[in-house]
Parts: C-alpha cells; structure tokens; sequence
C-alpha cells in the first residue's frame, strides 16, 4: 500500500518505518527541512533501539521516503496519517495548531480520495474539527472528492517503540465509514500473524481511550509514589509492599515502581488536556488533578534529600548525576525529572557532573540549556571523582550493577541518591555494596 505519515518525530518516524519494514512504500514527511534532509543521508535524528537499522533498511530499498512537500507526499496515497506534535497550549489544553494545520494542507491539496488518520493524541470532537477543515479547503476548490477521517491512537514507548508497535497489544481505530475500516484492516493485519488484536470504535471513543490510558497509567505511578512517601514516615518498605500488592492480579506489578515522578512527551501534557477537556464539558476531574499534583511534588523529593542530608546551602557540593531522560532507552527529556532535580541543586548553589547514554546532547542544546555550573561527562564513572555523592535519575541498564567499590573509592561521601527507589539513599558504607533495589 502507499501510505504517507506527516510528521517525522518519536511516532511519525517509528510508525513510517514500521509501515515500511512491513512492504507498504511510506512517504515521511516533516516540516522541518533540517532533519528531513538528514534522515535523506541516513542520520537519524532521534535515540530509538532498533529505528536506525530499519530506517536504513527501507530507504536503501526505496520504500521509506523523506521529503517537505507534503503536495507531493499524498498526491498518489490511499492513507495519509498525522503524527504531528499536540504540545501543552498556555491554558493546559492540547494546541491543535500543528493537526490543524496539516488538515489544511491536506484539503488544499488532495488528488484522490483519501482515509485521513488522526495518530496524534488529540481532545475528543478532533476527527470533527479535522473533517470540516479538510471540507472548507475542498470547498473552496468547488472540489467533490471524498475522505474519511479515523482515529488510530498511538500506544507505543519510547525506548521500546519498534517492538510495541511491530507487535501491539491493541490498534484501536475509531471509525465510522467501512471502506476505511476495510482498508485500515489491511494495512495492520500483517503486524498480528496467530490473531488479530483490532479494536474497533466510534471516532470520539477511540480519541478518548488514548486519554485515559494514560491517565491510568500516571494515576498508577502517583499511587504507588503517595504510598512510598507514607512508608518511609512509618518505617515500612515501600519495595516489600510493592511486591505484596503486585502480586495481586487485579493489580499487576506495572507501573508501580516508586520513583522520581513521571515525565515525559505524554502523561504531564495528556492528564492536563484531560483535566481542561472535563473542565470545558462541565466536570471537574479531581483524581486526575491530585495526580499531577502527588507527581509535581514527587519530582523534588530526591533534591529534598539531598538538602536533609548536606543541608539547604549546597554552596561547594558538586552532584554527579547518572541519567537525564525521562526513562532507560530513549534520549527524550521531556519533562524528565532530572530537569527538576538538577535546577533545584544548582539554584542552591550546587555544582553538577552529568552523564547518560544518550541524551546529553538534549540536555545541552535544549532542557538544561543556560543553566550554569553542569558539567558533562563520557562515561559513568567519570561523574564520580571529585563529586560529593551520586544521584541515579534514569534507570539505564549500565547502571544496575556497577562497580560499587569504584564508587566508594571515588565520591567523597559514598551515598547514592536513587530515584528510581525513593527512600534517600544507598550508605554505600553501611550498606554494603549492592543497591536495595526494587524489583531485583
Ligand atoms: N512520543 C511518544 O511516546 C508518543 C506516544 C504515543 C502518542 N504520542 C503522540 O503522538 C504525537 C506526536 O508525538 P511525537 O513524540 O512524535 O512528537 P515529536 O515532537 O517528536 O514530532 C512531531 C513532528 O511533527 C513535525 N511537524 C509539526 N508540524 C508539522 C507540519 N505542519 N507538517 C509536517 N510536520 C510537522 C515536527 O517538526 C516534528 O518533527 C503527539 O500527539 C503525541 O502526544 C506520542
């Protein structure tokens, strides 16, 4: 099939290689001119296990295409998606700038007719809004030609966003025209080979599944954070609790890891939106407000700990910081906690020594940018020398089990600030050399 996706980002990119991997010849096109012609030689603009090789793959066999011209890119397309971004606006709810604009774009230049596939996370009444901009550009054109407009949410990870979406749990497509169903059918069933795992609805349910999910899953995480906060104040062991819950089918062990508060590209903007959706529609969602809040709180206990420990002037202490994503596999920093984190310590007068895998070129051109006394390393163990103690933001593999007596010898105080475990530290000294580490 010929397909083209809009938008060339964590999603666009991953979805058009993940189209094209399957035989469908995929037009990626992005309004960015930098990165399109960078992905046009084969570099890669985001971290994502796997993408590159796919990426590379397909364009070397001329299925996966790059380009600006979106004109061009659906002129000879039977499904074109939108993976464009729908960022936090100033009030809290989903800018729609950039959908809105591409649904322009598309009815001022459609050939044929077309399936118009909202994959961006978008409010509820978006199809709608998606549909009479697309009819307006054809009207002006005095032009008749048919389109269907389908929510097709995106589930996927970052870090792990090739394997969820080459093999989903779910596609919901929201739908109500069985042509395009039809052919939305065809174009996913290869990714289900025992079953298929398609679940259809109408277009506003679809749009709101998306919403909730990750509502679920914050809510989940804030959970677990409020009941960790309240171990710690009565000498339990929020690890041995989670254990003890999770075991619990109706409560799993996902997603109940305490921590250092969600970030991210998704939940702190998705769980806003929803709360200004309820808000615009005459309901005041209070789970879902006092779960931003136990999270806004929860992204300063580590620096909280910190302050407890080497008190509220850190004037002389320098940090070292192993991980600034906003999780293990990815280079995103949206929102990541370590934005937070670290511009608390500095404006109390900290030094800090930084590593990650792979998003220290984010951090300095972007999150952190501007923001004084950070110094960035190239490997892990060279955060330590000369640091005070070692605070782990994101839980990176070569982090697990490093060479404790490495970090004994190097930090002058051989504590380790975990935030993915919330109590306020491993006392490599007292400890012994092993983190207490949940869920190992
Ligand atoms: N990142 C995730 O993990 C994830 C998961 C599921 C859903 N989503 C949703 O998917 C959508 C995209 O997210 P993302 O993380 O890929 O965003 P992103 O910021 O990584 O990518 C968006 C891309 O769209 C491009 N763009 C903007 N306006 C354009 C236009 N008019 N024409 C062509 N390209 C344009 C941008 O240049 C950018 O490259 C959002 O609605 C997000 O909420 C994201």
């Amino acid at each position: 099939m010929n397909i083209t996706v809009i938008g060339s980002g964590y999603v666009g990119l991953v979805s058009g290689a993940c189209f094209a991997e399957m035989g469908n010849t995929v037009t990626c096109v992005d309004i960015d001119s930098v990165k399109i012609e960078k992905l046009k030689q084969g570099l890669i603009h985001i971290f994502e296990p796997g993408l590159e090789q796919m990426v590379l793959k397909n364009v070397k066999n001329k299925n996966l295409l790059f380009t600006t011209n979106l004109g061009e890119a659906i002129s000879d397309v039977e499904i074109v998606f939108i993976a464009v971004g729908t960022p936090m606006g100033d009030d809290g709810s989903a800018d729609l700038q950039y959908v809105l604009a591409v649904a322009k774009s598309i009815g001022k230049s459609m050939k044929k007719r077309l399936i118009v596939v909202d994959k961006s996370t978008v409010p509820i009444g978006t199809a709608d809004k998606v549909k009479a901009t697309i009819q307006k550009e054809l009207d002006a054109r005095n032009s008749d030609l048919q389109f269907d407009v389908v929510s097709n949410p995106e589930f996927l990870k970052e870090g792990a966003a090739i394997a969820d979406f080459m093999k989903p749990d779910r596609v919901v497509i929201g739908v109500d025209s069985e042509i395009a169903f039809k052919k939305m059918k065809q174009l996913y069933s290869p990714f289900f080979r025992s079953h298929d795992r398609f679940i259809t609805m109408d277009i506003r349910s679809a749009e709101m599944t998306k919403y909730a999910a990750n509502a679920m899953l914050a809510t989940k995480i804030s959970f677990m954070n409020e009941i960790a906060n309240i171990c710690e104040k009565v000498g339990a062991d929020a690890n041995q609790v989670r254990i003890g819950i999770g075991s619990d089918q109706r409560i799993g062990y996902n997603f109940i890891y305490p921590g250092a508060g969600y970030g991210g590209s998704c939940f702190p903007k998705d769980l806003k939106a929803l709360t200004k959706i309820a808000k615009e529609n005459g309901y005041t969602a209070q789970l879902i407000t006092a779960v931003e809040e136990v999270n806004d709180t929860q992204k300063l206990v580590i620096a909280q700990k910190i302050t407890t420990h080497f008190g509220e002037d850190l004037t002389g202490f320098t940090f070292g910081i192993w991980g600034l994503a906003f999780k293990p596999g990815t280079d995103d920093m949206r929102e990541a906690p370590a934005i937070y984190v670290i511009k608390e310590l500095v404006s109390r007068g900290a030094k800090i020594k930084a590593y990650d895998p792979k998003a220290i070129d984010e951090a300095k051109q972007h999150y952190l940018k501007g923001v004084q006394n950070i110094t960035y390393v190239d490997s892990k163990y060279e955060v330590l020398k000369d640091s005070d103690a070692l605070v782990l933001l994101t839980e990176w593999k070569e982090f697990r089990s490093p060479d404790f007596e490495e970090i004994k010898i190097q930090l002058k105080t051989p504590i380790v600030f975990d935030g993915r475990n919330q109590y306020i530290a491993y006392d490599l000294e007292n400890k012994g050399f092993e983190y207490h580490r949940i869920g190992k």
